[in-house]
């Protein structure tokens, strides 16, 4: 486990280039979000993932959001059904933005802004499902404490819910890269230094942005991540692979159609401790 002054350094640098792109998201599709949630019961969760939301039951689950940014996954569990529905992010705009959204689509979903690996003890034990989705794990510098708070925010036989990008994705070039040979394998799977990287975070509207801040981007095996939950008393149930790219930064690998595994699934219920 990394020593906590040290994880700090790189959640904050990143916070500060969150708050950064986050503008420039803003500019891409806020109207285009604060439009599609005025319709009642809109969802912008794909068919997939819908599915097995259905399967594993959220009519009424308390749900918590980990790195949830501008909060619409978390409007769409609501408007599935969910029940309690609490949203936390380490970026002070993106959490602005979600809870102002909340407000005015009148959707009963609340935000916090707070370092995941911060969040305090009353939230313990408060919820039947950790919902994480697309481009979570990357911020990361400490997975094995990421899944011990996942462990403590959740009842007893409560499940965590990931939607994610697959560690295989991480060996090959993103669209902005000028690679033609993009199936190529140019990044090592095993690394243990995160990349840094600034500025061009806007993935949304696909502006072109230098910063002077940097970013830690940090990859995870998927043993990285089977045993961060296993050893968190988090029990896997389910994993499923797709070569769908949910990201919107690997669309030349998805459009290739050469089998390669972009994204998963993964579900894990917290075991009981006696
Ligand atoms: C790519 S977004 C993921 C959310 C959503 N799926 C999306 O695609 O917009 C990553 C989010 O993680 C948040 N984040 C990064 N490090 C964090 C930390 N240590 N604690 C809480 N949130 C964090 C960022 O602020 C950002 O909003």
């Amino acid at each position: 486990m990394m020593k906590t002054k040290e994880r700090k350094i790189f959640t904050e640098s990143n916070r500060a280039a969150w708050n950064e792109a986050m503008p420039l998201h803003q500019k891409a599709a806020r109207e285009k979000w604060d439009k599609a949630f005025r319709q009642p019961g809109y969802s912008c969760i794909d068919e997939i993932e819908r599915q097995l939301l259905i399967q594993l039951g959220i009519q009424g689950k308390d749900i918590a959001h980990l790195c949830c940014n501008n909060g619409i996954e978390l409007l769409s569990l609501k408007n599935m059904g969910a029940g309690k529905c609490v949203g936390f992010d380490i970026c002070d705009e993106a959490i602005l933005e979600a809870t102002q959204r909340a407000e005015l689509c009148a959707i009963d979903c609340r935000y916090f802004r707070t370092d995941v690996y911060d969040i305090p003890p009353e939230f313990d034990a408060q919820f039947d499902m950790i919902y994480i989705s697309i481009g979570c794990f990357g911020w990361l510098p400490d997975l094995p404490s990421f899944f011990a708070v996942a462990g403590r925010l959740l009842r007893d036989g409560g499940v965590v819910f990931i939607h994610e990008g697959h560690p295989f994705g991480e060996m090959l070039p993103v669209d902005n890269e000028p690679q033609t040979d993009f199936l190529r394998i140019t990044e090592p799977y095993f690394k243990t230094e995160p990349y840094v990287e600034y500025g061009d975070l806007d993935y949304v509207g696909h502006s072109h942005h230098d910063s002077q801040k940097p970013q830690y981007w940090f990859t995870h095996t998927m043993s990285d991540i089977l045993m961060a939950m296993i050893d968190n008393e988090i029990a896997i149930q389910h994993i499923s692979e797709y070569d769908v790219d949910i990201s919107n930064v690997k669309q030349r690998v998805e459009q290739a159609k050469a089998g390669v595994p972009l994204s998963m699934i993964l579900i894990g219920k917290k075991t009981s401790l006696d």
